[in-house]
C-alpha cells in the first residue's frame, strides 16, 4: 500500500499521527512554557534513549514511572494529534519530544528560556537505522532498496527532511544557555559522565546511586525488557514486529556493514559539502 504522507512547509510527516494541523498548530500556536524541557532529534539518533534518560533523571533515578506508564506518554510527541492533547493537559515542568526542524519549531520558543536537549547521531548509522525502522513501521514508504534509501537521505527527501539541514538549524543555537547537545557516540562511550553534564545542565543534583540507576535502567538490555520503551506495545498495523525490533541493535559504525566503498566515498563527499562552515568537530568525522 502506498504511504501518502503529510507535507507540511515542503517537508513529509508520517501519516499515522501528524496532519497539517497538528504540525500547523504546533509551529504557529502552541505555547512553549519557561520551565519545559524537549528532547530533540533527527530520527533514529536517539530519541527513546533521550527520553528514558529524562524520564529517569525526572524520578532521580526510581524506575518505576518508566516502567509502569508508555514512553510516549511521559514525554508527548506535541507536534501529533494524541501527543498535543497530552501537552495541553499536563502540568509544568513538561518533558517534551519532537523531531520537528528548528525553523518550524513552536515559534514561542524563540522568547522563552525552555531546554532543549538536541541527540545527534553519525548521519551514517542514522541512515541504517532509518531503512530498518522504516521496513517495519506500516506509516513510512518501504524502502526500495538501500541505494535508494541513502540517494534520498542524502538528497534530503526522507520523511522528516533533511539531516544535514536539521543538524545545521539547530546547532546555530550551540551557544545558548538553554541548549545542550550531546552525540549517540558520547552517551555510547561514557553514559554515567554524559549523565553528570546532562543533570548539570537540568539543574537536577543526582547523587551516585541514582546516577548508577539512570545507567542502568536506561541500558539497551533494560531497554528492550522494558515494553513502555521497547515498542512492542505499539498496534500491530503501526508496527509489524515480525519485520524487524525497533531496537534493533544499539551499536556505533553499523554503517560499515552495508556501506559500498563507492556509497561510502559518495557519502564523504555530501557530507562535506553540506556541513561546510558549520565549524564544528563530531566523534563520526574521524572514522
Ligand atoms: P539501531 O536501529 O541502530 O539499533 P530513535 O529512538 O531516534 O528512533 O533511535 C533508535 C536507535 O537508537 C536504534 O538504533 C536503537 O536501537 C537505538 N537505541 C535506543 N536505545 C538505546 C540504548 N539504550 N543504547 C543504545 N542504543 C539505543
Amino acid at each position: 500500500m502506498p504511504v501518502h504522507y503529510v507535507m507540511y512547509k515542503g517537508i513529509k510527516f508520517p501519516p499515522a499521527y501528524n496532519s497539517v494541523h497538528s504540525l500547523s498548530f504546533a509551529h504557529n500556536e502552541f505555547l512553549v512554557r519557561d520551565d519545559d524541557i524537549f528532547n530533540i532529534t533527527y530520527p533514529k539518533s536517539g530519541t527513546v534513549w533521550m527520553t528514558e534518560i529524562l524520564s529517569l533523571i525526572r524520578s532521580h533515578g526510581h524506575p518505576s514511572w518508566n516502567q509502569t506508564v508508555l514512553n510516549s506518554d511521559r514525554m508527548p510527541w506535541f507536534s501529533t494529534h494524541l501527543g498535543l492533547e497530552a501537552a495541553l493537559s499536563y502540568p509544568s515542568p513538561r518533558l517534551l519530544t519532537c523531531h520537528l526542524p528548528r525553523h518550524i519549531f513552536p515559534k514561542s520558543f524563540s522568547h522563552s528560556t525552555a531546554k532543549v536537549i538536541y541527540t545527534l547521531q553519525d548521519p551514517r548509522d542514522v541512515v541504517v537505522s532509518y531503512f530498518y525502522f522504516c521496513k517495519m513501521c506500516n506509516s513510512y514508504e518501504d524502502p526500495v532498496s538501500f541505494e535508494q534509501f541513502l540517494r534520498d537521505f542524502l538528497n534530503g527527501e526522507l520523511p522528516h527532511g533533511s539531516w544535514f539541514e536539521h543538524v545545521r538549524g539547530w546547532m546555530e543555537m550551540k551557544d545558548r544557555e538553554n541548549f545542550f547537545f550531546i552525540t549517540y557516540e558520547e552517551l555510547k562511550q561514557d553514559l554515567q559522565g554524559s549523565m553528570r553534564r546532562l543533570c548539570h545542565f537540568l539543574g537536577q543534583n543526582l547523587d551516585d546511586n541514582a546516577i548508577s540507576s539512570v545507567v542502568q535502567n536506561a541500558s539497551f538490555t533494560a531497554m528492550r525488557q522494558n515494553p513502555m520503551c521497547s515498542s512492542i506495545l505499539l498496534p500491530a498495523d503501526i508496527m509489524d514486529q515480525t519485520k524487524g525490533q525497533f531496537l534493533r541493535k544499539g551499536i556505533c559504525g553499523d554503517w560499515k556493514n552495508h556501506f559500498t566503498v563507492a556509497q561510502s566515498e559518495t557519502f564523504n563527499r555530501i557530507y562535506l559539502e553540506k556541513m561546510q562552515g558549520l565549524d564544528m568537530a563530531f566523534p563520526w568525522d574521524r572514522d
